[in-house]
């Protein structure tokens, strides 16, 4: 059975798709799934950089290291190299949408429409307000990084 690969995106790459990459991580391994998960920006301006230091910190108290992560951006060869494209927003699915090449053979989709009852919705940008936005994207990348472990356990 080939790995499954999924890829967070949204447009820093220093908030929301690192923690959706870290409570991806960890509900797999608790899971004992074997999937691969990685996370970029659609946007260029915090590319080699760490973290924002509140993803950081509130991925810690959930029990996840995100201090190894530096920020990339979206590129061509990601739409060949995962199974799975997923949008933390609407800005960035179009985004994402608009820069797939002929070749893609990812599945490209919003985040939210994983989670029952939340279909349709964005994970909000926390970047500009204060550490309680933190928690709500945690809440929010948590609960469809469950929805897709146990999406991929039934289905891989
Ligand atoms: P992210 O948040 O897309 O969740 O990583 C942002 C990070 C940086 C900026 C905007 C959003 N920025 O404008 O630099």
């Amino acid at each position: 059975m080939t790995q499954t690969t999924v890829l967070f995106v949204c447009l820093g790459n220093i908030c929301r798709s690192p923690l959706a990459e870290g409570a991806m991580r960890e509900a797999a391994e608790r899971a004992g799934l074997d999937i691969k998960v990685d996370s970029c920006g659609t946007g260029n301006w915090h590319i080699g950089e760490a973290p924002d230091i509140r993803a950081r910190s509130i991925a810690r108290r959930k029990g996840v290291d995100l201090d190894m992560l530096r920020g990339r951006q979206l590129a061509a060869e990601d739409y060949t190299r995962f199974d799975y494209i997923f949008a933390l927003d609407h800005d960035n699915l179009e985004v994402i949408r608009d820069r797939c090449p002929a070749d893609s053979t990812a599945e490209i989709s919003l985040l939210m429409d994983v989670v029952p009852g939340h279909e349709g919705e964005p994970v909000a940008d926390p970047y500009f307000g204060g550490d309680e936005g933190f928690e709500v994207t945690w809440s929010d990348v948590s609960k469809a990084a469950n929805a897709l472990v146990e999406r991929f356990s039934k289905n891989p």
